[in-house]
């Protein structure tokens, strides 16, 4: 029977528990230092097949131990395990809806921020209604954040770790304050790099265009599936290179997108409009096939998807 939110059940340490019985300790470096790496994993619950179906789940799982490596965290859990302990999370809830799933490694017990161990685990399935159809409707204002993207030589954004959100949430706070629904940061260099939590196209004379992974941006599982998509089912010509903020200002179309947001159409940057305030054209197309694939309506690309029950 499916578990109500307030008492779900959450994976921590081994053991599948209810959510307010799972603890950690605030001396811990995760608590102190934001020591841990993490996945939100999108599941969509088809009606049709009546299955949920975790989106590139072995993706995810490739990134969170190079965010692992990279961060020098004890190696504690074998991609099986990382699979397992998160379908074994799932089940637990019998979630039959759209979910994110967070998956957490970090640094537990008393340490410090330069502590590579005790490595421990916590998985929490959050109930997530699909949320870029809502957007659709409304489509994101955003502005040119002020603050600068944090870079490789100081904070890698390759990492998927917690201290990395400090940098978008100043951005984001910053949007917010000023009356925006979110922002685009530039890098040291002053190229476009990403929102908040998403990656960033625009679109130029019908050809898709995105920052190279090298201008501070995370390698988005999105944004691989995006490129892939447009070559493959569009056949749309994809560049990734650097681009100039002079370029969001008159590009056709633009969206951002990323496991939470999916595919979000922005309407204006810095109020110069963008597609006469509704989503483009291939915008909606890339939207449409991308929610098709994540809810299992395209056989080609069903080997992206995970079957949670069986
Ligand atoms: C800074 C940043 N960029 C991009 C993304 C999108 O990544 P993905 O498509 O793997 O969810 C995220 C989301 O985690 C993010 O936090």
């Amino acid at each position: 029977m499916k578990t109500d939110v307030s008492n779900r059940l959450v994976w921590l340490g081994g053991e599948i528990i209810n959510v307010n019985n799972a603890k950690i300790n605030v001396l811990s470096p995760t608590s102190q230092f934001g020591l841990n790496v993490f996945e939100g994993i999108r599941c969509y619950w088809s009606k049709e097949i009546q299955q949920l179906y975790a989106f590139r789940l072995m993706d995810h799982f490739t990134r969170l131990k190079r965010s692992q490596k990279l961060l020098m965290i004890e190696d504690k859990y074998s991609l099986i395990e990382l699979k397992e302990a998160f379908l074994d999370t799932i089940r637990a809830n019998d979630y039959k809806e759209d979910i994110v799933v967070r998956q957490t490694i970090f640094i537990d017990g008393f340490g410090s921020w330069a502590s590579v161990e005790s490595a421990n685990m916590f998985i929490a399935p959050i109930p997530k209604a699909n949320t870029s159809a809502e957007y659709i409707k409304k489509g994101l204002n955003c502005c040119i954040s002020s603050w600068q993207r944090i870079n490789d030589n100081s904070l890698s954004p390759r990492i998927k770790c917690g201290a990395n959100y400090i940098n978008s949430r100043m951005a984001q706070r910053e949007a917010l304050r000023n009356g925006y629904d979110t922002t685009i940061i530039l890098n040291k260099d002053g190229k476009v790099s990403e929102g908040p939590g998403s990656c960033l196209f625009i679109i130029k004379d019908g050809i898709l265009i995105t920052p190279v992974l090298t201008d501070s941006v995370l390698e988005s599982i999105t944004r691989a599936t995006v490129i892939q998509i447009a070559k493959e089912l569009l056949g749309i010509e994809v560049i990734e290179r650097s681009i100039d903020r002079t370029e969001l200002y008159t590009c056709d179309e633009a969206f951002l997108c990323g496991s939470s947001m999916e595919i979000t159409p922005i309407y204006s940057v810095d109020r110069y409009d963008i597609s006469g305030g509704s989503a483009g054209e291939l915008t909606t197309k890339i939207h449409k096939i991308y929610l098709d694939i994540v809810t299992g309506k395209v056989e080609a690309y069903m080997e992206w998807l995970t079957p949670v029950y069986v």
